[in-house]
């Protein structure tokens, strides 16, 4: 009965195991583990946009070859959610097209600019650092497709942390110009890199619920705490400034205390009013525009050799 199947859901759930494809699962289940998969892939996707922008134009053939290998790990990470989604019974074509739509959302921090080469590296170290905490945590979600595809993509994304890493190492090892460069792409990217992590968890809608379904095994604030706590050390050993005053190591609590995020700005970037968001859009709808002919190709060869066995 439905009782029996919610109850094993609840089982499965309590005992830290996975729930599968096969498994029933309440309809609100499959609703938020669609919504924040479809999201997470999109944010991977339209996050190839801003680095993107430099492969042609970055400095050396070795930056370059880094560079592609890294925006390829990220189409990579878009498509094994997508097929996450789908074990869920989402359609790969609707999903796409509520991204285009506007009706699903990405990832804020991929509204803003790529202004010069020095934004490659504070986004593999600060946009990666952050998505690295929040998905090291995924990796024990309860929904077993979403949970694995964690563990693959954690592993790409710690060297996209490490070569950036090295990068603005490099960078802050040159000229005055150079370190200036760095020290401006930090300023430009900590504040909206620390709202990747959600709203607050009391304006948070999500999180009580993906708290107790396991979907979540953090809230949007310990992770983001845990996310300064790891990346202040890192900036003192790069030599950059964060652009918060009020950032100070609070013996008591163990951990940075750090000034108000502007939660104003999250929401009109969310809004759709960021500095690109219509130009991301515009580009992944032109993408997808561009690829009709594939799509339909490829799905009349599969007909033919359908109607030839
Ligand atoms: N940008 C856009 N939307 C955001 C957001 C952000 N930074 N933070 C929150 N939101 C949205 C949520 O999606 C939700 O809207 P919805 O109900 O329409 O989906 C609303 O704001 C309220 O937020 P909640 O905290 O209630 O929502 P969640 O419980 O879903 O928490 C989240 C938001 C922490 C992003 C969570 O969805 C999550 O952990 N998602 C998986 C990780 C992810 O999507 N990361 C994207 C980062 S980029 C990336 O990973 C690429 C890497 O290679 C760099």
């Amino acid at each position: 009965s439905e009782k029996d199947l919610e109850q094993h859901f609840e089982h499965t759930i309590e005992k830290d195991q996975r729930i599968e494809p096969r498994d029933w699962v309440p309809e609100g289940y499959r609703k938020t583990m669609i919504r924040q998969i479809a999201q997470h892939a999109h944010s991977e996707i339209i996050g190839m946009q801003p680095e993107g922008n430099w492969i042609t134009r970055a400095p050396s053939l070795r930056r370059k070859a880094i560079l592609l290998a890294k925006v390829q790990d990220e189409a990579g990470h878009g498509l094994y959610l997508y097929s996450a989604a789908e074990t869920l019974g989402a359609d790969r074509a609707d999903l796409t097209e509520k991204l285009i739509t506007g009706r699903q959302k990405y990832s804020s921090i991929f509204n803003y600019p790529t202004l010069t080469f020095a934004d490659v590296g504070a986004i593999g170290w600060l946009v990666d650092g952050a998505a690295i905490c929040n998905q090291v945590p995924l990796c024990r979600s309860s929904y077993g497709p979403y949970a694995r595809a964690m563990i693959r993509i954690c592993k790409e994304e710690s060297f996209h942390q490490r070569q950036a890493y090295e990068l603005l190492m490099t960078m802050m090892k040159g000229t005055q110009a150079q370190r200036d460069m760095v020290q401006d792409a930090v300023n430009r990217f900590w504040w909206p890199s620390l709202m990747m992590f959600g709203p607050p968890d009391a304006e948070s809608a999500n999180t009580a619920q993906s708290m107790a379904w396991k979907i979540k095994r953090h809230t949007n604030d310990e992770l983001r705490q845990r996310f300064v706590d790891m990346t202040v050390p890192q900036a003192e050993a790069l030599g950059v400034t964060l652009p918060d005053p009020d950032l100070k190591w609070n013996a008591e609590r163990g951990h940075y205390d750090f000034g108000p995020v502007d939660w104003d700005e999250m929401k009109q970037v969310v809004a759709g009013n960021g500095p690109c968001n219509a130009e991301r859009l515009a580009r992944r709808r032109q993408a997808h525009e561009d690829g009709a002919w594939v799509r339909e190709a490829a799905a009349a060869h599969a007909r033919k050799m359908a109607e030839a066995k």
